[in-house]
């Protein structure tokens, strides 16, 4: 990146070069991104988006690094991740037993579960214990057994690479099993999600029951990235990793959880290349012991390190 394009960057947004992006995953691994933005406003936003077109240089949206692995060789061009006004979130429409939650992509999801919930508002349990923010969660479609961003969204509004703003209805929205069908180059800024008016969950566990189920069977309070594998149709890749005896197993300085087979543990200064090596390693193993070929849902992104 040229002397006169950091400058120009750095007139549109608040920037950091060459800033390591083990301090911005969950997983606590990841090389340097070339230039790493902080967006408060739609302004800043499409600012950015222009320099980086004009410029030819590729970016990355960033949510709450919690799903996601990033190689040691680090990210080339931008990282830009949304604060500011995109934290923002409030109910909108109201049709008595039904409400409108309107939220801004930056909004930190378990704050808005929690809030939601508070407001007498049914749906975001399903979103219990679920790390990072509405933007990365509605790309990733995420969710919990008792169901998934899909089943609640009204619409949402994403920016293209033209830093033009469209708002997209549910029904025209292809949302598959933790996974949104968009561009790369698009960015979600909002979601509006449809939630049922209700003084309690109704017949359901409390909030604080999901997040002690949710501690007591995954190590939550350790580095990770949430689960590493997608299930396979019907049974829990955790499951098939326990039963081809591969719990425990170590690379270096990341380990397979004990209490969880589908989390991977960053015991302290583990890289990337070691995630990436017992991936294989698991992929090679669960196929050989049950047949199935587990795909990864951990989003892997930037470059190997040269040797
Ligand atoms: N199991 C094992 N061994 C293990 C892990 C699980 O035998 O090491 C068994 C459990 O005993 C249980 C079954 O597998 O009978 C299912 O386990 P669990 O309830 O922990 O759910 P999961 O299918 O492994 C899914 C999601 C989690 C989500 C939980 C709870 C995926 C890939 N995983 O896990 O989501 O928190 O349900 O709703 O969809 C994530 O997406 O990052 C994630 C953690």
């Amino acid at each position: 990146m040229t002397k006169e394009v950091r400058e120009d960057l750095a007139k549109c947004a608040h920037v950091r070069f060459d800033e390591p992006m083990s301090a911005h995953t969950t997983l606590g691994v990841g090389g340097p991104a070339d230039a790493f933005c902080d967006l408060e406003t739609i302004e800043e936003l499409k600012n950015v988006m222009r320099l980086a077109v004009e410029h030819r240089l590729p970016y990355f949206f960033l949510g709450g690094g919690s799903n996601l692995l990033v190689q040691d060789g680090g990210i080339r061009g931008l990282v830009l991740r949304l604060g500011g006004d995109f934290k923002i979130y409030q109910i909108g429409q109201d049709f008595g037993d039904e409400v409108l939650l309107e939220a801004g992509a930056a909004a930190h999801t378990p704050q808005l579960v929690r809030w939601s919930l508070e407001q007498g508002l049914q749906g975001m349990e399903v979103l219990a214990g679920v790390p990072g923010t509405i933007g990365g969660n509605v790309m990733m479609n995420a969710g919990t057994k008792l169901g998934c961003l899909a089943d609640l969204i009204d619409e949402i509004t994403v920016l293209d690479r033209n830093a033009r703003e469209m708002t997209m209805k549910a029904k025209s929205l292809r949302f598959e099993y933790r996974h949104l069908k968009l561009p790369s180059t698009a960015c979600v800024l909002r979601a509006v999600f449809r939630l049922k008016r209700s003084a309690a969950l109704q017949g359901g566990p409390s909030l604080g029951d999901l997040l002690a189920k949710r501690r007591a069977t995954q190590p939550v309070a350790e580095q990770s990235c949430g689960c590493v594998f997608k299930n396979p149709p019907k049974i829990s890749a955790g499951q098939l990793i326990e039963e081809s005896g591969l719990k425990g197993v170590r690379i270096g300085k990341v380990r397979i959880s004990t209490l969880h087979g589908n989390f991977f543990i960053n015991e302290g200064g583990a890289t990337a290349r070691e995630i990436m090596v017992l991936i294989r390693l698991v992929k090679d193993r669960v196929k050989e012991a049950t047949g199935i070929t587990l795909e990864t849902e951990v989003v892997i992104v930037g470059e190997e390190k040269r040797r």
